[in-house]
């Protein structure tokens, strides 16, 4: 095991492996225990976690943050048992979703019980609740004897971390412990669903589809940002979406639209315009729209390649780091590739990607 002091405030990282893992989980599990907050993996992203029972560990997750208070938290669980501790009258078709999809990245809102302090339920009488398809956290939640409270481990309106250096890039000397654990399989955040409303609302969308979904429970609402074509307005904010997220400092623009080429050219069209006016730009590309610009125009500029738009996945498990690494650059402006497919994980990708901008041009 290697400990570093990062901080005056030590926020020790766990490396974990095959040899020390028993060791490091159950001092993690002792860090949640006595109140304390460690970061680890999920198959979605890294998570902040406290013991989502003691008001007092949750509020340190709300400080390290910076969250605002009133933003809702979600539970993780390890077992149907823990499920019962904290949520009641559970719909059947809720059931069906964690028969289905469970463990992995769902997050299913149902009505809380009292045992749930309000400051982990933002005073909703509700509770959002997943079982992660990672080791880690399920062991973590086990071994601590109780649901973690577990947020995204970055700053308030930071992008979530996929890897560990971005939680300590954004919370080292304020957390307890991070745990290491490479990459996170997904990239995005889980999908939300609000099993307590009929139909169930969507809150926000990840790797478990509108059309998963709906295979499994019949009809459901759709969120804001994901419409499937171009340009469609955006609806109005729902409760617990009222929190802006993935913003980055740096101004991002997008561009989308129907036809890809359409896209890239326009792309390379802002690019110049900004140019001319002296601004430092940076962009934030498919492969094919990298194929727009020559190779001295690329390397001149601050450019982070997603892959290809015909592989969302892989895009989406690059999103998060490319905006880091461009937001770090001291640029003016941020132009961003909307032009990925739609299919499998490409419709959370946008939204995503929509809530990053603030200037969208639909071609
Ligand atoms: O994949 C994930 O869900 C990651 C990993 C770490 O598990 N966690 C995560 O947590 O993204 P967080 O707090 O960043 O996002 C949880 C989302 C928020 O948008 C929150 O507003 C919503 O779920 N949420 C939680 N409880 C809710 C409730 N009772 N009603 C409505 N929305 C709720
Ligand atoms: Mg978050």
């Amino acid at each position: 095991m290697q400990v570093e002091n990062r901080s005056k405030r030590e926020t020790r990282i766990f490396r974990v492996s095959e040899e020390n893992f028993d060791t490091i989980l159950d001092e993690a599990a002792e860090i949640i225990r006595k109140g304390g907050t460690v970061a680890f993996p999920t198959e979605t992203v890294y998570g902040l976690g406290a013991d989502g029972l003691n008001p007092d560990a949750v509020l340190k997750i709300f400080e390290a943050k910076e969250r605002p208070p009133g933003n809702p938290l979600s539970l993780l669980v390890h077992s149907r048992e823990d499920i019962r501790k904290v949520a009641k009258n559970i719909p059947e078709k809720a059931v069906r979703l964690m028969d289905a999809f469970w463990p992995g990245p769902l997050t299913i809102v149902l009505e809380k019980n009292d045992i749930v302090p309000e400051i982990t339920s933002g005073n909703l009488p509700s509770i959002g609740l997943r079982m992660p398809d990672h080791r880690i956290p399920l062991e973590l939640v086990k071994r601590a004897g109780t649901p973690l409270a577990a947020p995204s481990a970055n700053l308030s309106g930071k992008p979530s971390p996929s890897l560990a250096i971005h939680v300590l890039a954004d919370l080292a000397g304020r957390i307890d412990a991070v745990i290491d654990g490479g990459g996170t399989a997904i990239g995005l955040e889980s999908t939300v669903i609000d099993m307590t409303v009929e139909p169930p609302v969507v809150l926000r969308l990840g790797a478990v589809g509108i059309d998963d979904l709906e295979k499994v429970i019949g009809k459901v609402s759709r969120p804001m940002g994901t419409e499937t074509k171009a340009g469609e307005s955006l609806p109005e904010k729902q409760a617990g979406q009222k929190y802006s997220h993935y913003t980055p400092d740096t101004m991002v623009v997008l561009v989308e639209g129907e036809k890809e080429e359409k896209v890239s050219e326009k792309i390379g069209t802002l690019f110049e315009d900004y140019l001319s006016k002296g601004q430092k730009v940076g962009l934030l590309l498919s492969d094919e729209t990298a194929g727009f610009f020559t190779a001295e125009g690329l390397s001149a500029h601050k450019c982070f390649l997603l892959g290809s738009r015909k592989e969302p996945e892989e895009a989406a498990k690059r999103l998060f780091e490319g905006l880091r690494a461009l937001d770090a650059e001291g640029l003016d402006v941020i132009l961003a590739d909307g032009s990925f497919s739609l299919s499998g994980l490409g419709t959370a990708l946008l939204s995503r990607l929509r809530e990053a901008s603030s200037v969208r041009y639909i071609v």
